[in-house]
């Protein structure tokens, strides 16, 4: 019966990976649908810190089961490393499940990645170098390998084989790059195949029958809906097929929709992005944009650089024009708010609420660039809260003007927030209503 989504509702690390964290003591079965290790997730437990790129956010809990879905695309590297970190710091991973049917990054991904960004100029996306977009584009060219092959040896060679001369040609004669050579690449990625051959499974039917018996089943999607192919802001989005949006749940777990009965959208209490394209409401310079960008006034270590990149993320007040319209594209039925203790610090805040476009007001996502590009957010401003919250667990001891830019959001989403995080620790959480039963707190 039920599987629930977690999205995140901007442009990625909004936090999902705690929220994921939080939901995941009620569900049996937490699975990646979708990116590459291009996602990150930072949870911090009684373990400590881990930054996950991969392995599901529920891996921390021993009795669950965790499954990378056939609409990921994998870098056995990468995971092997992965596992490593978490085996090496007591993280059992034997209840990690790998579907056959993910796609591999091979090696000529993450070079053409770099390359075809170079290649682009003035039109590159700000990619993580990851390989990720690469991988997705010959998934869809449909001359993808997948985990599947890596375990068959013959079918490996037949594939690498052929699908190498192609690549060669295209690192030779597009990029002026020098060929691959076959033999070191078809014993790495066999050696990969044997380490990850006791994880590898028909993961379609192991989720479908878990299904059939009623489970809950949580599926974890990656960066933010804001960078999907269809309805993000294109084409400075990621190549995820299927998307990390929650219908993207169904297919990249091999449900169908009607299993899905809930979708938590994760939202920052202000907003980030890395890489290019529009963000209206960006801050650029100044005290606003440092206070956001290192969490001044919030709890420690919560600093905006990625995890995947490093980067620096590009950082801008709350823009509800945007985070509406991702509420309803994704069917969003709760609301997790992150980040509230970053925003301690300021004397008023402001949240847009429409854009100002040429003589026109506007409370869409702009459909083009230009557009994007003129539009000026219209802001409220709110007074700030001025003091700690990162103690607070009940909604009625956040101080009244907190709980007022909550409300605020939640009136112009139209969904409610039924938690909010204020620091990073697995405790440092409100829950205002349990989404598996009913109201906590009001
Ligand atoms: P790609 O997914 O590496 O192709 O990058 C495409 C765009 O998505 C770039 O702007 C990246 O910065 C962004 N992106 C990809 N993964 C994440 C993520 O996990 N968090 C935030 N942004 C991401
Ligand atoms: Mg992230």
């Amino acid at each position: 019966m039920p599987a629930i989504v977690v999205i995140g509702g901007q442009w990625g690390d909004e936090g999902k990976g705690r929220v994921v964290d939080f939901h995941s003591q009620y569900c049996s079965v937490i699975a990646r649908y979708s990116a590459g290790n291009n996602a990150g997730h930072t949870i911090i437990n009684e373990r400590g810190k881990f930054a996950l790129h991969l392995v599901p956010a529920g891996i921390f809990r021993s009795d669950k089961t965790c499954v990378i879905g056939n609409g990921v695309v994998i870098d056995p590297a990468k995971l092997l490393d992965e596992i490593d970190m978490l085996t090496s710091r007591g993280v059992s991973i034997s209840n990690l499940l790998i579907s056959q049917h993910a796609h591999v990054i091979m090696p000529w991904h993450p070079i053409i990645d770099r390359a075809e960004e170079t290649l682009k100029g003035d039109l590159a996306i700000g990619t993580t170098g990851t390989g990720t977009g690469p991988a997705f584009h010959d998934k869809v060219a449909r001359i993808g390998i997948r985990m599947a092959d890596l375990l068959d040896g013959d079918s490996f060679r037949w594939k690498l084989k052929n699908t190498l001369e192609y690549k060669n040609k295209v690192l030779t004669s597009l990029y002026g790059l020098p060929p691959l050579e076959y033999q070191p690449i078809l014993d790495t990625y066999l050696a990969y195949g044997e380490k990850l051959r006791p994880y590898v499974t028909d993961t379609l039917t192991f989720v479908q029958e878990a299904d059939a018996r009623g489970e809950m089943i949580l599926l974890e999607g990656a960066q933010g809906v804001l960078l999907d192919l269809d309805t993000g802001t294109y084409p400075y989005v990621t190549s995820s097929v299927p998307a990390s949006v929650a219908a993207g749940g169904a297919i990249g777990i091999g449900l169908g929709p009607t299993s899905i009965s809930r979708v938590v959208g994760v939202y920052k209490s202000y907003q980030t992005r890395v890489g290019n394209g529009p963000m209206p409401t960006e801050i650029t310079s100044g005290g606003d944009m440092e206070m956001l960008r290192e969490g001044l006034g919030g709890a420690a270590g919560t600093a905006e650089y990625g995890t995947t990149t490093g980067r620096a993320r590009r950082v801008g007040w709350f823009d509800s024009v945007l985070a509406k319209y991702t509420a309803r594209s994704n069917g969003v039925t709760s609301v997790a708010l992150t980040r509230l203790d970053s925003l301690s610090a300021f004397e008023s805040i402001k949240i847009c609420v429409a854009y100002e476009i040429g003589d026109q007001r506007v409370t869409t996502l702009p459909a083009t660039l230009t557009d994007a590009a003129r539009a000026k957010p219209i802001y409220e401003e709110l007074p700030g809260w001025q003091q700690d919250v990162t103690h607070v667990r009940h909604l009625a001891d956040l101080p009244p003007e907190a709980r007022q830019y909550v409300h605020r959001i939640q009136d112009l989403m139209g969904v409610p927030v039924d938690m909010i995080s204020v620091g990073p620790e697995r405790h440092q959480a409100i829950v205002t209503r349990d989404i598996f039963g009913g109201a906590i707190q009001s």
